[in-house]
């Protein structure tokens, strides 16, 4: 299972075998941006400091183009790690939300 960790507050959670990004936070009871979860908003970008990530569903280039993903722009909700991966979020601090967890562990069975 890869290991993501959270820079600079150091967080660190596993993920589950194809687990997004932004999935494995959300369980793991951590959010930070709340956007459309499906690729098309661009809200959930992150900077990729360490490790790989690939892209098990396509992402339109208007929302992460080739070469923001080339200079290490990640997109949470579609990104699925290849290794353990190291990411720094952008305008908000990560924060344990039990509420939104819940929302979204109840969209995710409905
Ligand atoms: S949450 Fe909208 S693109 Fe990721």
């Amino acid at each position: 299972m890869p290991k993501l960790t959270v820079a600079p507050q150091g967080i660190s959670v596993d993920l589950r075998e194809d687990e997004t990004i932004l999935e494995g936070l959300f369980r793991h009871g951590y959010a930070y941006r709340i956007g459309c979860r499906r690729g098309g908003c661009a809200i959930c970008k992150v900077d990729l400091l360490e490790g790989t990530v690939a892209y098990n569903r396509p992402v339109a280039e208007t929302v992460l183009s080739a070469e923001e993903q080339a200079t290490g722009t990640c997109l949470t909700c579609r990104a699925v790690p290849e290794t353990d991966i190291t990411i720094a979020l952008r305008e908000e601090n990560l924060r344990r939300v039990a509420s939104l967890m819940a929302l979204y562990a109840a969209t995710r069975t409905g």
